[in-house]
């Protein structure tokens, strides 16, 4: 046992706690809650027709430091309205505008004087709605396409003549509404890009926000900066002013509790949320017992000496596992954590008298992914969509809005220090979604031994930085193998690198052999219970970046 767990047994044991039901009902806000800060700050509203890249859309739009936000295309045109966008983007979609039910926006939105860009499907739908034509050819077109363009354009302005696009539909405008003029064409797409100038309606058949289409930044620069006359001022220093001061008009004269789990985000909320309300934040910091090899000692020790917060270590290790004997159910798993953590919280929270507020460091694509209505929903993650029913807290998330490049570019303002900033992200239930079966203390072990050695060797190879993640995962399987002379079975190992710029989409590393044979023989000699070494190969789509 180390000393914070030893110091964390005799402050008290938690195991037995009863759990007190209190009535507050506290669910997880509507995204359309928290817009508050639109009324600072030029805002674009990206509406979601269920397009794979529209979340990528809204980062884009961020990248430019202009804010964003990312809406259900069915949203009321009074809310839309009430945001004061200065530009409306309507994103892909894998409908067809032609068939019945497919989803559509309110066609009153291209009469508010409000610049529209409408991309792929958003494309389409403007000109259906505006009584142009749309059909279905039988072609269709996917990849990289070279475009022509066609005349003056604001929307294309600065472009090549000639230049390489990305395509991804079936479905073409064949036709424009009436007071639009085509802008740019493909081989076989007669309306590849058009616009209203009068009306200030723009559509392109392509997708600029894909690094595919090589002037697509420049496309969304001139809709935000030329066409929507945005100013940009979406930068960290304005996150962290507006954050902060969003967090003061939640909190009040409250006192909050904060979640931290050794990760930049919940890092940087803390250091938010201290600036806001300064020594009314006590930070909670929980072991459940499915952390990484000595994360426990280095995560106190870094967040004394940095950041200097007033730390509370819960040893919760024997009341996770016992919760989760038995269980092998990945979203069960998560259910159960994500219920826990709260729970521990709340318990927290009363020892700490007057506490009303739970911090907690949920980014955007948490949000959207735990169930946006067009986006499926794919896994809970346990601080969004696994939150029991009924807390007594209220929460406060700084970060909700923010994707995760942001949050770094946050931390690194607010002077974390690179260990933290830098640090690849691991999920809230820790490697219990890294254990294929059930969760017992052998396999943790097991697992989390195979796990320290591919850290050991990504960060001795100098690729730490280089990719997004890099962990082993235990399948819950044996296989036959042979040792001296002996037969064994025993557990392979999994190991998974993986690139990404958001995590919505991933790519597997390139690691090179070398790096890949150090860790299998050494997982193989150093671990054991384990005989076999096997890499990951698949990106996401369409596996996910985590095993469960
Ligand atoms: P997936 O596996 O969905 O992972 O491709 C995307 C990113 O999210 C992390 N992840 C989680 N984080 N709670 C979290 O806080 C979770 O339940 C969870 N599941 C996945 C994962 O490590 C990756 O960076």
């Amino acid at each position: 046992m180390t000393d914070i767990h030893k110091a964390a047994e005799i402050k008290k044991d938690t195991e037995n706690t009863e759990i007190k039901k209190v009535t507050g009902m506290s669910k997880v806000k509507d995204i359309n809650e928290e817009i508050s800060i639109e009324r600072e700050t030029d805002t674009i509203v990206v509406l979601d027709f269920g397009g794979q890249y529209s979340q990528l859309i809204a980062r884009r739009v961020r990248e430019c430091q202009v804010y964003s936000l990312l809406l259900s295309y069915d949203t009321p045109l009074a809310e839309i309205v009430k945001l004061r966008p200065k530009g409306i983007i309507l994103s892909g979609g894998p409908a067809s505008v032609q068939v019945e039910g497919a989803p559509k926006c309110d066609p009153h939105l291209f009469g508010l004087g409000i610049p529209v860009l409408g991309i792929c499907y958003g494309l389409q739908l403007m000109a259906h709605l505006l009584g142009g034509k749309v059909t279905t050819s039988g072609i269709s077109e996917y990849g990289k396409t070279e475009l022509s363009l066609d005349g003056e354009s604001s929307l294309l302005q600065g472009l090549n003549a000639r230049e390489d696009c990305w395509m991804s539909h079936r479905d073409s405008v064949t036709s424009p509404p009436s007071g639009f003029r085509i802008t740019a064409r493909t081989l076989s797409t007669p309306v590849a890009a058009m616009e209203d100038e009068k009306r200030k309606l723009y559509g392109v058949q392509f997708h600029p926000e894909v690094r595919h289409t090589l002037r697509g930044m420049d496309i969304l620069k001139n809709f935000l900066f030329e066409i929507c006359k945005c100013l940009s001022s979406w930068d960290p220093a304005s996150i962290i002013e507006i954050t902060t001061e969003a967090i003061r008009r939640q909190v009040g004269a409250g006192r909050a509790i904060c979640a931290l789990s050794g990760g930049v985000d919940s890092a940087c909320t803390a250091l938010l949320v201290h600036r806001a309300i300064g020594d009314r934040l006590s930070c909670v910091f929980v072991d459940h017992g499915l952390l990484r090899y000595r994360e426990a000692e280095q995560v106190v020790d870094a967040f004394q000496r940095h950041l200097r917060l007033n730390l509370i270590f819960v040893d919760g290790r024997r009341r996770f596992l016992a919760r989760l004997q038995g269980v092998v159910d990945p979203e069960e798993k998560r259910r159960i954590i994500g219920e826990e953590f709260i729970r521990i919280f709340e318990e927290e929270a009363r020892n700490i008298r007057d506490v009303r507020f739970l911090v907690q460091g949920t980014l955007y694509p948490d949000v959207i992914e735990s169930g946006t209505r067009d986006a499926a929903r794919i896994k809970s993650h346990h601080n969004v969509a696994g939150l029991p029913e009924i807390m007594d807290l209220e929460l406060v998330e700084p970060l909700r809005l923010l994707f995760k490049d942001e949050v770094r570019a946050v931390a690194q303002k607010l002077g974390l220090p690179e260990e933290i900033v830098g640090r690849h992200p691991f999920p809230g239930p820790g490697l219990a979604v890294r254990i294929i079966g059930e969760v017992t203390p052998e396999r943790l072990e097991l697992l989390r031994q195979a796990d320290r050695i591919v850290e050991e060797e990504i960060k001795s190879a100098g690729l730490y930085s280089q990719v997004w993640q890099a962990f082993a995962v235990l399948p819950g399987i044996r296989s036959v193998g042979v040792m001296g002379d002996e037969r064994t079975y025993a557990y392979p190992i999994a190991i998974r690198v993986v690139e990404s710029e958001d995590a919505m989409t991933a790519d597997w590393s390139r690691l090179p052999y070398p790096v890949l044979e150090k860790m299998a023989s050494r997982i193989m000699n150093e671990v054991e219970g384990v005989n076999r070494v096997v890499y990951d190969i698949s990106s996401k789509p369409p596996s996910t970046i985590e095993w469960e």
